[in-house]
């Protein structure tokens, strides 16, 4: 078995090898690349996510994998080798229905589109984006096709991020989600309680705006031995290994909150990423284990601890030193409630957190129909408008602040946004195991010290990486099955008290 599992490793080292070169064209592409590069680089990108393909469903890996199930079977479940080749095995499985030509127009397609998209968001022109994005769509049905029958057509696309979860579930629970947190923001506007965030939105010069989220990065943790940070026009995190976790920000001039809590949010997946043990280096379960466990990772960053008072605490005379001119003259208390403030807005990533799951379930809707039919492409900016007011309230002046506001669909990604919220309800089921593991939670945020709830995410969740299933994972850490009690406790708590309904 050992030799067996040396050659395998070896095969998925490779295959691994061949995926960060692509995720290092994928970074430069969206910080450094000039425009001119785009046509060039979807051939680069298409080749490279061909071979890794082909390389992974090869019969080699088939025969390896028949041999080494069984065996994997007899060791510790929690082992690095059964979960490897239990994994291994499910995506395998998963990938061997995909035919490498289609691996390979997607990438051609995707590549171009959202090129495409970053042109069409400028000049605020879906009829630019559109026929990109029904390549896009054909393309992911015939995707789900491949994993015919399915209970929902979109369900082989929320596996791709969000393994082993289905449609119904989702729907179970934005269906119960969506009454609570309606009635929040509905008993929020109706309180009287005026917030002013008017300083937030003052001239933050870029450099210091850079400078702050460094300095605050480095104390939660992130790791610039093995990280960077660019910007870009839309924050993400990429890994090329262990070794080099790269984050960017995108800054605005005049709103402070953006750039800073941008820059938490990509540290809390990198940090995540850098935490993944190093017995699981360019092995496929190197990487996180779900999306809605990377989400609900950068969210408790961004929400649970950035936004809470004690960071504030922590965090906000240093800031004022920053931008004396800016928030000298304004208290921490208030500057608590300006950066909780609860406002409907047309924009996903400025949502406050209370409004912000609805922003996900609008996605969610519109995915569902594009995917199962009842929705054409050409009729998305009017169903993206009329969902926005049924749901927030507010009908967007244009694409560039509607329909077309995310890089995702771009990407092909659909099923992806599901999993921001799903993120949210993770993230507070850990965040009430941790303090009770760690009383002293609070005072530790206080003091800017944050080693050891570092260390509690890097033991509990980060190590692990994609060893096990998501719902597994929450499993072990919580002892419970994903329930929104905790998120829904966490916000009627947290918007109470600011607003004092
Ligand atoms: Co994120």
């Amino acid at each position: 078995m050992e030799d067996k599992l040396t050659k395998f490793r070896k095969l998925l080292g490779e295959i691994s090898d061949l995926q960060s070169t692509g995720a290092v064209l994928g970074w430069d592409q969206q910080t450094y690349m000039p425009s001119g590069g785009a046509e060039g680089r979807a051939m680069q990108l298409a080749t490279i996510s061909r071979l890794a393909h082909e390389k992974f469903i090869s019969d080699e890996i088939g025969m390896i994998l028949e041999d080494l199930e069984p065996e994997a079977e007899a060791l510790d479940y929690e082992s690095d080798e059964a979960c490897l080749v239990r994994q291994v095995s499910r995506e395998y499985k998963k990938q061997c229905k995909v035919p490498s030509s289609w691996v390979a127009e997607f990438s051609r397609v995707t590549t171009l589109a959202q090129q495409a998209w970053q042109k069409a968001k400028a000049e605020s022109d879906f009829p630019q984006f559109k026929p990109h994005l029904e390549e896009i769509v054909k393309l992911r049905r015939q995707y789900a096709g491949f994993f015919a029958p399915f209970d929902n057509v979109y369900d082989p696309l929320l596996d791709d991020f969000e393994p082993g979860m289905k449609t119904a579930e989702v729907k179970g629970v934005f269906d119960e989600l969506r009454p609570q947190q309606t009635e929040l923001v509905r008993a929020i506007a109706d309180c009287g309680t005026a917030v002013d965030n008017s300083m937030l939105y003052r001239e933050y010069p870029i450099q210091k705006q850079w400078d702050f989220g460094v300095e605050v990065i480095k104390k939660l943790g992130f790791d610039f031995e093995r990280g960077r940070q660019d910007k870009s026009a839309h924050p993400f995190t990429t890994s090329f290994g262990l070794g080099d976790v790269r984050i960017t920000t995108h800054f605005d001039p005049n709103y402070i909150g953006r750039s800073l809590y941008g820059t938490v949010h990509e540290a809390g997946h990198a940090m995540y990423e850098q935490g993944i043990g190093v017995s699981l280096r360019r092995m496929p379960i190197a990487q996180g284990a779900s999306l809605g466990i990377h989400e609900s990772q950068s969210r408790m960053w961004e929400n649970i601890i950035g936004h809470s008072h004690a960071f504030c605490i922590a965090f906000y005379p240093r800031l004022q030193e920053y931008f004396p001119e800016n928030l000298g003259d304004t208290d921490l208390e208030s500057f608590y409630r300006a950066i909780n403030k609860v406002e409907t807005s047309l924009i996903r990533i400025l949502a406050d957190e209370a409004t912000y799951n609805l922003h996900i379930m609008l996605r969610f809707d519109i995915e569902l129909a594009l995917m199962e039919g009842s929705l054409e492409v050409a009729e998305l900016p009017e169903a993206w408008n009329s969902k926005m007011e049924e749901y927030l309230g507010l009908t967007p002046p244009d694409d560039g602040q509607g329909v077309l506001q995310d890089v995702h669909w771009s990407g092909g990604m659909i099923g992806y946004f599901t999993t921001y919220a799903l993120g949210n309800l993770i993230a507070s089921m850990f965040w009430e195991k941790m303090k009770e593991d760690i009383p002293d939670i609070e005072g530790q945020i206080e003091r800017a010290e944050f080693s050891e709830i570092l260390g509690w995410l890097r033991r509990n969740i980060h190590c692990h990486g994609a060893k096990f299933k998501p719902m597994e994972l929450i499993e072990r850490v919580t002892g419970s099955s994903l329930v929104s009690e905790p998120y829904m406790l966490y916000l009627q708590t947290k918007f109470g008290e600011i607003y004092r309904l």
